[in-house]
């Protein structure tokens, strides 16, 4: 099996890719541990064991990491994922923290990667603070990963949370630098330019939502407030997304660490992050002429094979 770990800020693109992980059955996920980013800590712990439950794995251990990035304070994202982070749909159901492990995430991903040295793949699709945090522990954590997929940062410096800035890049710019320049497994980016490149149509999106499985109910249910943001409000559409189109953001990177082959191409390069301009603080910066003289390089992606891409989002809400 292929072994799994994944961080999340858990919004609604989040949970979708943590069911998507789930529904593979090659795949074995050792745990999940949760950041802010979309939403505070507190929501993305509950988010997590609600999906967990909706997908009747509630076995798979949670833990809970930083509600802060490495430097400064906490940005979120309510305006599209709600201020719950899942749509503000309410959950008669709410799961307890009290079912949150009780060690530290960083600790957890230290842990976890040194029982099983080079055979974990680990999947980032919030800010990189815990990343940062567990290599702070111990330096030798990148080399015990085996890979590593990140959805996060841009590469024409198109941002959607400011003018250059992506949000989980944006939201600890001093953790993914850490990560970016600390990381020396094989590395995959997803960045916000590639996800927009590759939306799924919103006639798909349709189909998709409306297939009467309780997954399907849960994904519609929890998407519905992003609608008005993504599907409804031409002016953002085009500005943000360039043009209409379902995105789920962290999708990709998940889909990438579960069929590596549903990347198509890539930019090998490396990758850094801004970390004081004025208008471009967390802009990731791709070395297309090897000014930083870096040894390891990024996968920057920039091709993805829709058809295996759509089979591993529609196998998500079975
Ligand atoms: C990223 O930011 C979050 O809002 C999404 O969950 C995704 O990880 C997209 O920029
Ligand atoms: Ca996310």
């Amino acid at each position: 099996k292929k072994l799994l770990l994944i961080d999340v800020d858990c919004g609604t693109d989040d949970a979708q890719a943590i069911m998507m992980a789930i529904a593979a059955p090659h795949v074995e996920i050792l745990g999940i541990t949760c950041v802010g980013g979309n939403t505070p800590l507190d929501n993305v712990c509950k988010n997590v064991l609600r999906v967990l439950r909706v997908c009747n794995r509630s076995d798979i251990p949670v833990f809970r990491g930083a509600s802060k990035p490495v430097l400064g304070e906490a940005i979120h994202a309510s305006y599209f994922h709600g201020v719950d982070g899942l749509g503000d749909v309410p959950d008669p159901d709410a799961p307890d923290l009290e079912q949150i492990q009780k060690e530290h995430a960083a600790d957890a991903l230290n842990r976890i990667v040194s029982e099983h040295p080079g055979q974990i793949s680990l999947v980032a699709t919030g800010p990189l603070t815990n990343l940062a945090l567990a290599v702070r522990m111990d330096p030798n954590f990148p080399q015990k990963l085996k890979s590593l997929y990140i959805m996060g940062g841009n590469m024409e410096s198109r941002g959607n949370t400011t003018a250059c800035g992506e949000f989980n890049f944006l939201a600890d710019p001093e953790g993914a630098y850490i990560v970016l320049n600390e990381f020396t497994c094989l590395m995959y980016i997803a960045t916000w330019e590639h996800t927009c490149r590759h939306k799924l149509s919103w006639e798909w999106y349709d189909q998709w939502v409306n297939r009467n499985t309780k997954k399907a109910d849960f994904i519609k249910k929890i998407y519905a407030h992003s609608l008005q943001y993504s599907r409804y409000n031409e002016k953002e559409i085009k500005a943000l997304v360039g043009g209409p189109g379902f995105v789920s953001c962290d999708s990709y990177a998940m889909a990438a660490a579960i069929d590596e082959t549903t990347v198509t191409d890539f930019v090998e390069c490396a990758v850094t992050v801004e970390l004081s301009g004025k208008f471009a603080r967390g802009m990731m910066v791709l070395d297309l002429i090897d000014d930083l003289k870096k040894k390891s390089k990024a996968r920057v992606m920039t091709g993805c094979d829709m058809g295996k891409f759509v089979i591993l989002m529609e196998s998500s809400v079975q």
